[in-house]
This record gives structure tokens, C-alpha cells and sequence, in this order.
């Protein structure tokens, strides 16, 4: 856990950005696997991580707008608990840790709630995202469960998202620290990348050192042969010559900080011809997305920048025609490259992304595309200093979706489907960094990891050898 200061600090920083009434953050509860007692690996809520610390199921916290006071809820364990889990702090113990005094008991949060609405009280709480959790809002709250939803304070996600979006030194710490768990795993994987292993084998691995170094991986692992599927979960194909592995994978540290790093790997270690040519693509936007930032540069501007890189260099190898610019204002680079340019990390890995988009990645003055590829851009707005992004363009060859726009006869002056053909086996490249804003530029966190076509090859060729 952080000093107890920054928890009573970040609460006092959310008090100056409301107007009144009362704040009530749930914690999570354990969530059942296949039966009530087998539980999945707890995961905090991260808006309760970030105000109140506390990394344990059954506890809440309260800000009192009104009355200028801090409560948590949590039971004291008992005999019994002892005997499972072992001896435990005491809830004021806890309350010390994350500065607040007034530690009650957990039958006493309905009857707080209750109080401040007879009261006239505003109780204000965030959009839930699982099942428990709005059950137990509709529970202490008295509306019903179709009513939870719509009545989320916009007032508070407008704050949360204004203070959790500028990450502080210790939070930039823990970020590059899971990067550096990142290196490790993508370096690993790398090394593993030869024709006749099994995905699942590096996968697996990979995984492993998430759990070993910190606490485990911040999403899924995504790791294929098939990399033009965007999140291909599927670990069962076997790695052979002529294929590119994607591997796009990240750790969460102990107090649950996200990385999220994508590399793409030659299987056998030497890159083809026809693979350096869109590899080098991809990093040349990667590179010069990174080259862009700095505050006040909306993402979205970036995003499009990244575009033309990608629309320049499959023009220059006749995959794609016709004017640039237009092709890219006419979205015709969508088919090589669906997604958006990246998204804030932190906490979550698509930080804050339970907010709704609508507030973290878009403002008044930069609202979301409806066009195909543009509108998958998580974030548009303008950077600010100390935001921490990812950066990860990428190239696919969609089989499916080249065949679909092929028959619509889609951008036929900006795609030569004839040169695309002799892609369709190709899959597809992503590389992704994480990177901070800073003053006046972006330094890309943690320990360098191998992304030049050079670097690579040497890694894997030390690995053969
Ligand atoms: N790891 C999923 C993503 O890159 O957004
Ligand atoms: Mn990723
Ligand atoms: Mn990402």
C-alpha cells in the first residue's frame, strides 16, 4: 500500500472537484468459479484501490461531502475466520493504513446510507460492472436493479476520471515496474518462438512469470499465430516457419498497476522479405506516434497521423493507391488497421474504461467518430502531462474482411485487391508501447524491450544458438 497521506489526499482532491452529499465506493466481494466456496483470484475494485487502499472483499467506503467525514465498513474477523485464513488486522488497523478514523461495522453501512437520504442527502457511486455489485447497490439503496445504472452520479465519473487520469511519481513507479515484468515476458516468449512448440507452452510461460514477479497478468494473454484476429485467446495452434507470433501481454503489480506491451516475432527468428516490409511499416507508425505526443496534441490527431504512416507505407509497397490523404479521410486503411491507436493505462488496463469512454476519451470538444475504425478509438481527446498511454498500431490481413469489402467493391481506388491476395495467409503485426506524457514530448516506461527488426533477431538468434 501507498503512504496513508496520498489515500487522505487523493479523497480531499475528489471533495474539491463535488458539490455535496454523500460518496459510497463498494469494494468487491469474491466471485464464485463453479461453486459458492471455489472463488476466482480476488480483484479489488480499482476506484476502491485508489481512494481507499483496501485490498479485501467485504469492505466500503464512504465520503461525506456534507459532514467533512471518511468511513470504511468492514467486519473484524472471528475465531472461525482465524482458523481459515489466518490471524487478520483489525479494522482500524486498516482504517490507519489509509488514514481514515471512523472504521464501522459492515450492517451498519445501510443504516449510514439510509440516514443521509431521510437526510435529503445525494448518495453519489460510479457505474458497477458486475452482477454482486449491483445487487448489493439495489440492496442498500432501495432502487430497482433495471434503476442502478441509470442512476450513477455523471458528476462523480467527471471527478474520478480528472484525478485518476494524472498519475503521480509512485503510480508512474509501479507502471514501469510492470514493464519491466513485461520485458521479461516478451523477451521469454521470443526466445520460445521456434517452429513445433505450442502456443499454450509459451503462453503458459509467460504467464508464469507474471505470477512470479508480481501478481499476475493484467488481461488475458493474447499469443498467435493468428495476430489478425485482434484478441486471439486461443493457445492451441502449433508455431511453424513462415508464420508471425503476436504476443501482447502485461502484468499487474501489487497494488494492481497495469502494463500492456505487444511485440511481434518471426517464428524461427529471421524475418521474411515480405515480413520486414509491413514489420517496418508498423514500427515507423509506432515510432512516429510516439514522436507525436505531447500535451495538448489530441489523440485522435495522433491516431490519424499513425494512419497515413500505415496508408504511405502499403501504397509504397502497392497494396494499397491513389492519394494518401484521401485514402485515409475516406477510411480505406480500415481494412489493414480496424483498431485505435491506444488507450490510458493504469489501474485497469483499459484504464477508467468502466466510466464509459463517452468521459474519459472524449470531451466537449472531441466527440467519438461512428465511422468504421475511427469509431473503435478509445480516446480522442488532448493530452495532458502525466497521462500514461499505450501506443499500439499494427497491420492485419483479415481474410474474412477483405473478402467482404472485396465483394462491396469498397475503396476500389485506394485498395488493390490483386496485390492482397498474395497476403491473405499473412496474419498480423502489432506493436504496442507504454508510454508517459511528459512536459513537452513522451518517454516510453520501463526497460527497452526489443523492437527493431535487429533487436529482435538477435534475441531470438542468441536463444537458437
Ligand atoms: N491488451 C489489449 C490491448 O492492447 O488493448
Ligand atoms: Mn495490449
Ligand atoms: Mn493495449
Amino acid at each position: 500500500m501507498f503512504p496513508s497521506s496520498i489515500y487522505k489526499d487523493r479523497r480531499n482532491r475528489l471533495r474539491k472537484e463535488m458539490q455535496n452529499g454523500l460518496i459510497f465506493f463498494p469494494g468487491n466481494q469474491e466471485m464464485s468459479f463453479n461453486y459458492a466456496a471455489n472463488t476466482y483470484a480476488f480483484r479489488q475494485d480499482s476506484n476502491f484501490l485508489y481512494f481507499f487502499g483496501l485490498d479485501q472483499p467485504d469492505v466500503a467506503g464512504i465520503i461525506d461531502l456534507d459532514n467533512d467525514n471518511d468511513y470504511l465498513f468492514g467486519n473484524d474477523v472471528d475465531i472461525s475466520d482465524i482458523i481459515w485464513m489466518g490471524k487478520q488486522p483489525s479494522m482500524k488497523d486498516r482504517g490507519e493504513e489509509v488514514a481514515v478514523e471512523e472504521t464501522l461495522p459492515m450492517n451498519k453501512l445501510g443504516e449510514t446510507l439510509h440516514h443521509a437520504i431521510a437526510h435529503g442527502q445525494k448518495i453519489h457511486y460510479l457505474p458497477p460492472y458486475r452482477g454482486e455489485t449491483i445487487i448489493q447497490l439495489s440492496d442498500l439503496l432501495g432502487y430497482p436493479l433495471s434503476e442502478i445504472r441509470k442512476q450513477v452520479s455523471n458528476e462523480l465519473i467527471k471527478a474520478v476520471v480528472k484525478l485518476r487520469m494524472v498519475k503521480d511519481q509512485l503510480e508512474i513507479m509501479e507502471i514501469e515496474d510492470m514493464v519491466d515484468v513485461a520485458w521479461l515476458m516478451q523477451t521469454t516468449a521470443m526466445k520460445m518462438a521456434f517452429p513445433g512448440i505450442i502456443e499454450r507452452e509459451i503462453a503458459g510461460t509467460i504467464e508464469g512469470i507474471a505470477l512470479a514477479q508480481a501478481c499476475g497478468v493484467s488481461f488475458p494473454v493474447i499469443l498467435t499465430i493468428n495476430g489478425q484476429t485482434l484478441h486471439n485467446h486461443y493457445h492451441g495452434n502449433m508455431l511453424v516457419k513462415k508464420r508471425m507470433l503476436v504476443i501482447d501481454a502485461g502484468s499487474e503489480s501489487e497494488y494492481h498497476y497495469a502494463s500492456d506491451i505487444t511485440r511481434t516475432v518471426p517464428v524461427g527468428g529471421k524475418f521474411s522479405a515480405k515480413q520486414a516490409d509491413i514489420y517496418n511499416i508498423v514500427l515507423a507508425a509506432n515510432l512516429a506516434a510516439i514522436a507525436a505526443v505531447k500535451p495538448g496534441v489530441p489523440f485522435r490527431d495522433i491516431h490519424l497521423l499513425t494512419a497515413r504512416e500505415i496508408t504511405k507505407g502499403l501504397t509504397e509497397l502497392g497494396i494499397m493507391k491513389g492519394d494518401i490523404d484521401e485514402a485515409v479521410s475516406q477510411g480505406a486503411h480500415t481494412m489493414f488497421f480496424p483498431h485505435g491507436l491506444g488507450h490510458p493505462l493504469g489501474l485497469d488496463v483499459h484504464d477508467l474504461e468502466g466510466m464509459g469512454e463517452g468521459f474519459v476519451g472524449y470531451d466537449d470538444e472531441i466527440q467519438r467518430s461512428k465511422e468504421f475504425g475511427l469509431g473503435f478509438l478509445r480516446f480522442g481527446r488532448r493530452l495532458q502531462e502525466n497521462f500514461v498511454m499505450t501506443i499500439e498500431p499494427g497491420i492485419y490481413f483479415i481474410p474474412e474482411l477483405i473478402d467482404l469489402w472485396k465483394a462491396e467493391g469498397k475503396h476500389v481506388d485506394f485498395i488493390d485487391y490483386d496485390v492482397v491476395k498474395s497476403y491473405r495467409r499473412f496474419g498480423g503485426i502489432r506493436i504496442e508501447d507504454d508510454i508517459l506524457v511528459t512536459g513537452d514530448g513522451a518517454r516510453i516506461l520501463g526497460k527497452q524491450i526489443p523492437k527493431t527488426i535487429q533487436e529482435i533477431e538477435t534475441v531470438m538468434e542468441a536463444s537458437y544458438l
